[in-house]
């Protein structure tokens, strides 16, 4: 298809003010998933940059899980659930993390990958970057390397980027 990332992003995308909490901004990204040429769109340029460098794509609960499915079955590979506290049956790692509006706790299942394996991280949205360092963290633990991170959208004014200093970071719109 012809038309970029950063256009259907900007034409789909809807935002809400005052939700979940007055103050917040919030950026939602239901109707890019929901148009079928937009998310192969942004599917494939969020894993294509990193093609042959991760062995597995992880996606962080809830919206993380559209994107890294579809990431995964594009390239091939497996994909792997960083589930928020209590979902995860067997031994896990866990992380606290604040984000922009709360603070919550990430798992991962400490033996969904070998140690040495590559994977790469997608979320839909880069805030403060909490929620993707926790997920960089837990990764660090199970002995597993992050190749990099991809977001669709990222608020440059919270300054995510920062906390997540060292890895690589495909974003493909920021405002
Ligand atoms: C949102 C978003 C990111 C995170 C980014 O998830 O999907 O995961 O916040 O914020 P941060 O950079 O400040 O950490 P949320 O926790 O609202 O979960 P959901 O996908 O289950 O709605
Ligand atoms: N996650 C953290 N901050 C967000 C925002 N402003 N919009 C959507 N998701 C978010």
């Amino acid at each position: 298809s012809s038309e970029s990332a950063e256009s259907v992003i900007s034409r789909l995308s809807a935002t809400v003010s005052d939700y979940p909490k007055p103050g917040i901004v919030f950026r939602d990204l239901t109707p890019v998933f929901a148009d079928g040429p937009a998310l192969r769109t942004i599917v494939h340029a969020l894993i294509d940059p990193f093609e042959g460098q991760f062995d597995a794509v992880a996606g962080i609960e809830a919206r993380g899980f559209l994107l890294a499915a579809a990431g995964a079955y594009a390239s091939g590979k497996g994909v792997v659930t960083v589930r928020k506290k209590g979902k995860l049956p067997r031994k896990v790692y866990s992380e606290d993390y604040t984000l922009e509006y709360g603070t919550a706790t990430l798992e991962l299942h400490a033996d969904d990958l070998k140690p040495g394996m590559r994977v790469l991280i997608l979320d839909d949205v880069l805030a403060t970057g909490g929620t993707l360092g926790a997920a960089c963290r837990l990764f660090e633990r199970a002995g597993v390397q992050v190749s990099g991170f991809g977001v669709v959208l990222e608020l440059t004014g919270l300054r995510g980027r920062a906390a997540l200093a060292g890895h690589r970071i495909r974003s493909l719109v920021r405002e």
